[in-house]
Parts: C-alpha cells; structure tokens; sequence
C-alpha cells in the first residue's frame, strides 16, 4: 500500500493563514469548516458520533446494518469502493461486508493518520482486497488511479458530509464522482434529513459541550499554527438554524468588543459578532433527488432508519449519463 498523492503538507500553513485572514476580513466573518479537522479536531470529532444528541452517525450505521442484501444486489458483485473523506472507516467495513466479494478499496482523505489507519484495517480485515488510498481532499479535481483492477465503481460518501458542502460544491462533488466511476458505476451518499430544528440544535449544541469544545479548537489550533491571540473564554459556540438555507450553522460568538492579533494582522469584534464556522445543510427526498439528477444521477433507492432522521441513497447514472 502507497498514499499516492499529497497536496497538502502538515508543514505548509500558507493556505490555512490565507483562508483565516481573507474569512475574518469579510462582513459576516467566516472560516472554512475544512480547518476544523487538526488532530484535536478529529478526535473531537469522534467523540461527537458517540454523544447521545449526534444522531446521524448512529442512524446510519442502523440503516447500512438492515440494507445489507439490498446493497450486495444494488453494487453486484467484485465492485471497486471509493470513498470520499475516508475518516475513521467504521462503516466502510459495514459496506465491504455487504458487498459481494469486493475488488478493491480506494480511500480518500487529507487526513492522513486515519487515511492510513483505516486503509490497513481494512488490508488485514479483506485480505485478498486492492487498496490504494490517496491523501486528498476530496473537493480538489484529480483522476482515480492508475491500474485499478477492473470491477463495478461504487462511490461512498457516508456521514451527511455533503451537507457541509454548499449546493453549487454538492453538484461539482457529485458530478466529479460521477466521473470517477463511470457511467457504468453508481454511488452510495448518506444524507441527513430536515426534521424539527430543537432536534437539529440538540446535536449542534450537545449536552456535554464537546461540540462547543469541537468549534472552539479552531481558535487554538490559529493561536497555535498562525501565531493567534485568540482568548477562547471571551467567545462562546452557538448553534443556529438558517431556514433560508435549510442548514444548521456553527458560529463562534465574542463576549466582548475586542481586537485579535494574527501574526502582523489585527481583527476586531464587535460584542454579539460572529464568525462562521460550518454549515451543515439538511435535505429532504425532493431536495437530495433534485441535486444529484443535476449532476447526472438518479436515485435507485433510498433506506431510512425507523425514526426517519437519515436516508442512504443509492444512486445510478441517469440514462444518457451527462449533467442536466
Ligand atoms: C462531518 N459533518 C458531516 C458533521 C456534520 O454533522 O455536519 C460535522 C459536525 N459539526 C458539528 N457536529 C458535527
């Protein structure tokens, strides 16, 4: 096993510098939710697809666990798994057990200690599979391997992690995994549906403050890497509702009016100001089908757990293939 390509080096903070500096030079300040994911971050991360309010994590292992017959006859047999965002590949296994007789796996990820992890875990648990992982980030345009056995091309994109996409980035990573597998391949997307936003809050703003926990890292991880002087205690997390955008945003909140230094840059806040973390962008059957026969698929089925809070969707190729 080789990581094919890396992008980005642990060592090289130009693009986060300049992503922090153009986000909280706007009016409605803003960070890209990529930057989240330092290794405190990740763990951070997990940690919440383990709290009692974080449902989606849980319902869809429910519903990748109760699927697995339709998925086996949904992918056929001696399909080639690539997964965008690979993480930390607890359902990856769920969805290589369904299929029947995997050829291969490609995981994709810029993380690399869990691109790397998750690849050899699933290297000893699938011997005979082909695994190829590529340090990526997934939104950026780059071509499958070379040499990858021949096989059905199934995408996996698990953990609504499109909705953190905007629509017009959703359309572009669907179409690219479009194109990745082929008009004779298909996807598999996990997807969380709109429900009742006091349930939505409840797993942005948990009850044990790891979520909060989660946002905040993002200050220490600037003071850390770009030389920030962030105070964390003067900004609290908050979750909110954006019923415009059908999405639950993350925003860190300043307690007070105060200046923040970024190297040789100043940044002031005004008290009850905001900076923009994530979105996280729920849909429903008509909203999700409507986006992917955009970028040229259609829904072959969907599975929902039993409380109807997550779909999976299996997609195909629209006939005639192409975008709308
Ligand atoms: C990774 N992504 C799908 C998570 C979500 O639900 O949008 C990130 C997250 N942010 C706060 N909690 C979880």
């Amino acid at each position: 096993m080789d990581v094919l390509t890396a992008t980005l080096s642990h060592s090289d903070n130009s693009l986060f510098r300049s992503d922090v500096v153009e986000g909280l030079s706007r009016l409605q300040k803003t960070i890209p939710c990529r930057w989240l994911y330092d290794e405190r971050g990740s763990d951070l991360f997990e940690e919440i697809t383990r709290l009692e309010d974080y449902y989606p994590t849980r319902s869809e292992t429910a519903i990748l666990r109760a699927c697995q017959p339709e998925l086996r006859q949904f992918a056929g047999p001696g399909s080639m798994l690539i997964e965008y965002g690979a993480g930390a590949g607890v359902k990856t296994e769920l969805v290589l057990k369904a299929l029947a007789e995997p050829r291969g796996y490609v995981p994709i990820d810029v993380a690399r200690e869990y691109l790397l992890q998750t690849a050899r875990r699933m290297e000893s648990r699938f011997p005979s599979l082909w695994v190829r992982p590529i340090e990526r980030d997934f939104m950026s345009a780059f071509e499958m391997p070379t040499g990858m056995p021949v096989g059905r091309r199934v995408g996996f994109f698990p953990g609504s992690t499109i909705g953190n996409l905007d629509i017009l980035e959703a359309e572009a990573f669907l179409s690219q995994m479009l194109r990745h597998v082929g008009l004779d391949g298909a996807a598999i997307v996990g997807v969380d549906l709109v429900k009742p936003v006091e349930r939505l809050l409840r797993a942005y703003d948990d009850s044990e403050g790891v979520t909060a926990q989660f946002n905040l890292n993002l200050l220490a991880r600037i003071n850390g890497e770009l030389g920030g002087d962030f105070h964390l205690d003067r900004f609290r997390h908050v979750a909110r509702w954006n019923d415009a955008e059908r999405a639950v945003e993350m925003h860190l909140l300043s307690l007070t009016h105060q200046w923040v230094s970024i190297g040789r840059r100043r940044f002031q806040f005004r008290e009850g100001e905001t900076i923009h973390t994530e979105s996280s962008r729920k849909y429903d059957h008509e909203s999700f089908g409507a986006l992917a026969e955009r970028a040229g698929w259609c829904v072959s089925q969907a599975w929902e757990d039993d409380g109807r809070l997550f779909c999976v969707f299996a997609l195909s190729p629209r006939a005639g293939g192409g975008q709308r």
